[in-house]
């Protein structure tokens, strides 16, 4: 098992990863937390796979275990789902003694979050991200959120679990469009800080091989994330440089109002299309562009930036939570492995798309 602590103002825990960690979870959980309740948030196909053993494991601990299934999929960041989670833990009873563990994807990390931060005025959690995305991504970093009609993740906070377990056996499960979606950050990365892992990334041949390597993966990202949240918990500077391709990737992927690209997929046309453009100005070395595109071709990700008026991207830029003021920050690359943050004019942001 190997192990990785985040050290931020007030607060550290640790990242344990290992392959079949969940089916020890139960033992690991004894060790930091000492209360009798607690419940599991998770969603529908993460239950259908795992839920039933994982509830024995903790109840083998001498845990009482309720468990919310939720509706799978972005939806379930709601309000109203909220409200019903609220509803089913007054039912069990959890206090602030209690404990609530955050088993799914992102959307399962991102709203358990969010109700342990503000039930009871907060109760504590664990991460057991079951998605590529939330192991390298959602689950490190404290960000917990929901959405609105108006937009996603405007109702939010930044509130850290006691610990993340993350067990990349269970992403033989999911979905080969996810394992994509997820590398489309592990890709980003690789981009702004990790050379050596974006060269791993252009070599296997296969998913089957990524995935015989994907607990080194997850470690390289998780390590990243680590060091840049460290830095800059609240998202004010060196933080922003996780953006990297996501202010092309927001704009399209809200374009289309989220039914045609995956969040990765999205950034991973983000990526592409602000490096070939800085390339152009003279900002990241020549070539850049290229590899990006190579690697994403053999991921099964898009690159080439859908038929979209530059007009209308800026437009959703500009409302982009984001962003203050008269400048944006833009989050760029010099070569594979350095990334770097630019400030520009909002109306420069032309040149980039
Ligand atoms: N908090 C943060 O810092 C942060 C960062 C990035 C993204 N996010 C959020 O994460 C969310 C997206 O997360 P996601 O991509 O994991 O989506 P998701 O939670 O919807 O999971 C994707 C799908 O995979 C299924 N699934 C998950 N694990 C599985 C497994 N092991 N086996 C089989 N099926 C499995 C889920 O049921 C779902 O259908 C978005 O809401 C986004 O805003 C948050
Ligand atoms: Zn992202």
């Amino acid at each position: 098992m190997k192990a990785l602590t985040i050290n931020i103002p007030q607060k550290s825990y640790t990242i344990y990863m290992g392959k079949g960690i969940i089916n020890s979870i139960g033992s690991n959980i004894k060790k930091i937390h000492k209360g009798k309740k607690i419940v599991i948030i998770t969603d529908k196909n993460v239950d259908s796979y795992y839920g039933k053993e994982i509830k024995r494991n903790l109840e083998k601990n001498d845990y009482e275990v309720n468990k919310i299934a939720l509706k799978p999929g972005e939806k379930s960041k709601s309000v109203e789902t909220l409200l019903e989670v609220y509803n089913q833990l007054l039912n069990f009873n959890i206090t602030r003694k209690d404990l609530i563990i955050a088993f799914g994807g992102g959307v399962v990390g991102d709203l358990a979050g969010f109700v342990a931060a503000t039930f009871l005025r907060g109760v504590p959690y664990l991460q057991v991200p079951t998605s590529l995305l939330a192991q390298i991504d959602s689950s490190i970093g404290g960000k917990v959120a929901i959405n609105l009609q108006q937009g996603k993740n405007i109702i939010g906070n930044f509130y850290h679990p006691k610990a993340v377990f993350i067990d990349p056996e269970v992403l033989n499960t999911l979905d080969r469009r996810f394992l994509h979606d997820g590398l489309g950050e592990v890709i980003k990365y690789g981009c702004i800080k990790d050379r050596q892992l974006f060269k791993k990334l252009l070599e296997y041949s296969t998913d089957e091989e990524l995935l015989s390597n994907i607990d080194e993966i997850i470690y390289s990202c998780c390590k990243i994330k680590k060091s840049i949240v460290e830095k800059d918990e609240k998202d004010f500077g060196e933080r922003m440089i996780l953006n990297f391709g996501h202010t092309i990737g927001h704009a399209v992927e809200k374009y289309y109002d989220y039914r045609k690209f995956t969040h990765g997929e999205a950034v991973a046309i983000g990526m592409y299309n602000i490096t070939k453009n800085s390339e152009m100005m003279g900002m990241t070395e020549e070539g850049t562009s290229e590899l990006i595109k190579e690697v994403l071709k053999k991921y099964s990700l898009p690159y080439e930036m859908p038929i979209v008026s530059k007009e209308n991207i800026i437009d959703i830029i500009g409302i982009d939570k984001k962003n203050q003021g008269e400048y944006i920050n833009i989050a760029l690359i010099k070569n594979i492995g350095n990334g770097f943050i630019k400030k520009i004019n909002r109306a420069e942001m032309l040149s980039y798309i």
